[in-house]
């Protein structure tokens, strides 16, 4: 069973997310376990203090090293990990190659700290991948950790039913988005949904799906400026 633990100072962020719908069901079936850890339990003062000033000054505070050092020392005593994601906007951009790469390993371990965010030291120490959900900036690395968990876990064998199937996804070859999909009704508020989808005829709609795709895929690729 594939492993990922997930170290961040706000864990309770993550737990709706986590025990709701397929990554509820993944777990469920044993298909992966993740396991939270809140930083703040691995501080050792008195006062449990998990951040501090930044040296050289600057506003804000700053995760401090020593929890995240022992909690991760803690967790590669017990296990090797194949990657350590230390999120961060200056990192590689995910993709869906990334997260079909990350769906094959045992044991992965994002230190979800907060933007500018954790002493540096523990990104050289530890990361062994660092990564970017886009070019923005978020509060912290816990809804990239999400994003990340939940792209890879749906890959995982046995983790989607047949009808869900990744196999034929948007982007799975890294290349092409999808058709759009309708349901009934067939006419709603007006607005009808395409007729060729209702007439049964297989190798027409198959036909419609590509040549969708194809359009969609061409509007995709320039709206991203990717040719
Ligand atoms: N931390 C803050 N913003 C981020 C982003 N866009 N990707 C990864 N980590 C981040």
């Amino acid at each position: 069973m594939m492993r990922i633990d997930v170290i961040s100072a706000v864990p309770d962020s993550l737990l709706s997310p986590l025990n709701t719908s397929i990554l509820k069901r993944a777990q469920d079936r044993k298909k992966v376990d993740i396991v939270v850890h809140n930083l703040r339990d691995y501080a050792y003062d008195k006062h449990k203090q998990i951040d501090d000033k930044p040296f050289g000054g600057g506003p804000g505070m700053l995760l401090k090293p020593e929890p995240f050092f022992e909690c991760i020392e803690k967790l590669l005593s017990e296990r090797k990990y194949d990657h350590i994601i230390f999120p961060t906007p200056g990192g590689k951009i995910f993709d869906q190659k990334t997260a079909n790469k990350l769906s094959l390993v045992e044991n992965i371990l994002i230190i979800a700290g907060h933007y500018k965010g954790v002493d540096d030291r523990v990104r050289e120490k530890f990361a062994t991948d660092e990564i970017s959900i886009g070019h923005f900036v978020l509060t912290g690395g816990e809804i990239v950790a999400l994003a990340i968990i939940d792209s890879v876990v749906r890959l995982i064998p046995g983790v989607l039913n047949d009808s869900e199937s990744a196999l034929n996804d948007s982007l799975m070859d890294g290349e092409f988005i999808e058709a759009p999909y309708y349901t009934r009704p067939a006419e709603y508020k007006g607005i009808t949904v395409p007729e060729v989808l209702l007439s049964g005829h297989e190798k027409k709609i198959k036909d419609w799906k590509e040549e969708q795709s194809k359009v969609l895929t061409e509007k995709w690729k320039k709206i991203n400026s990717m040719e």
